[in-house]
């Protein structure tokens, strides 16, 4: 894939090599996320950060990786402040924003929302989320928290055992990345779910034309034996008509130390895309786990930024400019102190 001036928008746009392209460029990023060095290389650059339904990491960490380039970031933040609750369109808000932007990064409750508003948009589009249907940013920063990780434990990177656990009917997350390692050779999935929250079929389907096995199963301690990752998935209530439809659900899986030490093999590198809902009628990750050195959750939200930056390299052409572009850093971090 040629990236100077693409929208990133699904996983489907991707081939394998275009995934080590971005991987290689989260690479380069190291000095620069750690605070080593400074990079000036987007200074001039507007990114455009429209966010219609609430986030932390995403939103944050596609700010902070543009300003970790030099460039400047506008946000709008929520339905109501913005136009589209007047009745704008997608593609009307796109076509005005573009023109403020150098790019544009989006979440938007809606499944295909985000495709339509880049149809409007003559700068690259990312998204952040569209509804249950994606979120490949996420992907990639999952795919090379996994690939660090298992490096880190001296592990084969190429064959890894994965198991999905918790709401993989309405989670993003888990379609994006799912279809991502489906890209993959030697990977083996284990999907675990109350039956009515599967894995969609469309998914599964993608792993059946990739040549790729799948185990489904309901049973949570099958799903934690034998694997090299477990990502953790909470019950995405908001994607629920009620309440009480979510309540079935919540607290039917929840790992915990003692669980883990249990059931999982030695070095089990446990993910969540995060939030976890950490109120105690869900608690699908015990905070009783924050010490154990395989809990990748945090080194998640540090690589994603990265991937992010490494997406905006690429996207606006300056992936092979960044050491033209760098500046000692003055102030104090303790990032450096390890
Ligand atoms: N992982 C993720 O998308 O987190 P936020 O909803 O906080 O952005």
């Amino acid at each position: 894939m040629k990236f100077q001036g693409q929208h990133i928008l699904s996983i489907d746009q991707l081939e394998r090599e275009s995934v080590e392209r971005i991987i290689q460029v989260a690479d380069d990023m190291t000095p620069y996320a750690t605070r080593v060095k400074c990079c000036t290389v987007l200074d001039g650059a507007i990114l455009a950060n429209l966010f219609f339904e609430p986030s932390t990491r995403t939103r944050i960490s596609f700010g902070t990786a543009f300003n970790l380039l030099g460039g400047h970031v506008r946000e709008t933040v929520g339905m109501t402040t913005s136009s589209l609750s007047k009745g704008e369109s997608l593609y009307d808000t796109a076509r005005v924003t573009a023109n403020y932007a150098d790019a544009i990064a989006m979440r938007h409750p809606d499944v295909g929302s985000v495709a339509e508003f880049a149809r409007g948009s003559n700068v690259p589009v990312i998204n952040g989320g569209d509804g249950p249907n994606e979120h490949p940013t996420q992907a990639l920063l999952d795919l090379y928290t996994i690939y660090n990780e298992l490096e880190t434990l001296g592990k084969d990177k190429g064959t890894i055992k994965i198991a999905m656990i918790g709401d993989l009917k309405n989670g993003r997350t888990v379609h994006s990345l799912t279809r991502l390692l489906c890209l993959f050779p030697n990977i083996q999935f284990t999907f675990i779910s109350p039956q009515a929250l599967a894995m969609p079929d469309k998914i599964l389907d993608a792993c059946d034309n990739a040549g790729l096995s799948y185990n489904i199963s309901e049973d949570f301690h099958y799903g934690l034996k034998g694997q090299d990752v477990i990502y953790l998935t909470r019950v995405q209530e908001e994607r629920f008509t009620t309440q009480e439809e979510a309540n079935l659900y919540r607290g039917k899986y929840c790992l915990n130390q003692k669980l883990y030490e249990q059931h999982c093999d030695k070095n089990t590198v446990i993910m969540h895309p995060l939030p976890r809902d950490s109120r105690p009628e869900a608690n699908e990750l015990s905070d009783d786990m924050n010490n154990n050195p395989n809990l990748a959750i945090f080194r998640q939200t540090h690589y994603g930024v990265k991937v992010r930056m490494a997406l905006f390299a690429l996207v606006l052409g300056v992936e092979d400019k960044l050491t033209q572009f760098e500046k000692p850093m003055n102030w104090y971090s303790p990032r450096h102190q390890s």
